[in-house]
């Protein structure tokens, strides 16, 4: 039992899942570089935009005949520019096992209204890949970032599928091993792993996404933010910088210190390691507590971004309050800032363990969560 606060606090108590910590030793100092004030389209600025793609072809090993494109709205404009864009031209198939991913199920059966098969598994689950169909267009969230589950491989995406595969990796891009022979459209914004900033999208296409593009119009109407395509051929300006509208110049130049901290560390296998050692810290630590658990169900598939845990206790009466005033209490500690479930999720804690959050301060911050588990144990009583 841990009545007694802990000596140590976490150095950094950014747990947030999104935006997620800075890089190690962050300062704003660090941005004096950014072309303010100039066009994006000058010189200066498409030179900044192209080697952002060309640092996140490396670190992340893109093949080279895929497309790289920095497009509006995060994550989600991302998404929803692959979707609008791509879907319409074969049957789907739609899997989610949390709540983003059934953001876009209901974006693709509602707003665009296919016909799409779709497969749900329960927070703590994953669909069973076995029974998916890969000859239909499939689209799904590598790692639910409000469920802590993940695909642990792409093993089971075959190689040989005629659908295309639409991945939304914000949560697992920079932090999880992506075989890009089973991808063909992959997103993700950066404000997760490298702790970057809100507001751009990031958007990689395959070459047979490029041909779908190229050889498939959708019966709806495109927005000019959408568009990807002039006169049935790829705008292959997009891919080297030249973006659909203006980007902010300062969250570009974060995201390259990012990148070039992430290739310091000897780049994707080095983020990995970190994220894993994180997430390995939180397993150590809840393995021998009967009272809290991870929520992936097999831990084969258990996240090593955003570690989701709930609590266990038969004692505790209502587990929504429990978990909050659980969270609250580490936030009024100042040990642990946005650790609360997220809003759909069920009642627990998510502990963000990306590349850019340091091994020491997940271990500090461990025995503080049984504190704060006892102390609302007891205020309960
Ligand atoms: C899996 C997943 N998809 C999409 C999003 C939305 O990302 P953004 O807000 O960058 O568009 C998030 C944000 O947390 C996410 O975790």
């Amino acid at each position: 039992m841990a009545t007694t606060a802990p000596a140590t606090r976490p150095a950094n108590p950014r747990f947030s899942s999104g935006p997620c910590a800075k890089i190690p030793g962050f300062q704003l100092e660090m941005l004096a570089d950014a072309p303010l004030g100039r066009s994006h389209r000058a010189a200066v600025g498409k030179n900044k935009l192209k080697e952002a793609i060309d640092l996140t072809r490396e670190v992340l090993g893109v093949p080279a005949d895929y497309r790289i494109g920095i497009v509006p709205a995060s994550d989600t404009g991302a998404v929803e520019m692959a979707l609008w864009s791509l879907l319409g031209a074969r049957p789907v198939e739609m899997l989610a096992w949390e709540s983003f991913g059934e953001g876009w199920v209901t974006d693709v059966v509602k707003q665009l209204k296919l016909d799409a098969t779709v497969r749900k598994a329960p927070y703590g689950e994953i669909v069973d890949f076995k029974e998916v169909d890969f000859n239909k267009d499939v689209v799904f969230t590598w790692n639910g970032t409000t469920s802590g589950v993940r695909l642990p491989k792409a093993d089971v995406i075959p190689a040989d599928r005629e659908g295309l595969t639409i991945c939304d990796a914000t949560s697992a891009a920079f932090a999880m091993d992506m075989d890009w022979s089973k991808l063909d459209v992959t997103t993700f914004s950066w404000q997760k792993v490298l702790g970057g900033e809100g507001g751009h999208g990031v958007l990689i296409l395959s070459p047979r996404a490029v041909e779908r593009l190229e050889s498939y119009t959708p019966s709806w109407p495109m927005p000019k933010i959408f568009r990807m395509t002039k006169g049935g051929k790829i705008i292959e300006g997009i891919f080297v910088g030249e973006t659909i509208n203006t980007p902010s110049m300062l969250c570009v130049e974060d995201y390259l210190v990012a990148l070039k901290w992430a290739k310091s560390l000897g780049g994707l296998k080095g983020l990995i390691a970190r994220s894993e050692a994180n997430a390995d810290t939180v397993k150590t630590f809840i393995a021998d507590k009967p009272w809290i658990a991870n929520l992936a169900v097999d831990p084969a598939t258990a996240s090593c971004t955003s570690v989701c845990l709930k609590f266990t206790d038969p004692r505790i009466k209502d587990a929504a309050a429990f978990a909050k005033a659980v969270a609250k209490r580490l936030e009024k500690e100042g040990v642990a800032l946005d650790a609360g479930a997220y809003r759909d999720a069920p009642a627990g804690l998510r502990i963000w363990c990306g590349a850019t959050v340091e091994q020491s301060d997940v271990a500090a911050l461990m025995p503080w969560i049984e504190y704060a588990f006892e102390a609302e144990i007891a205020a309960q009583a």
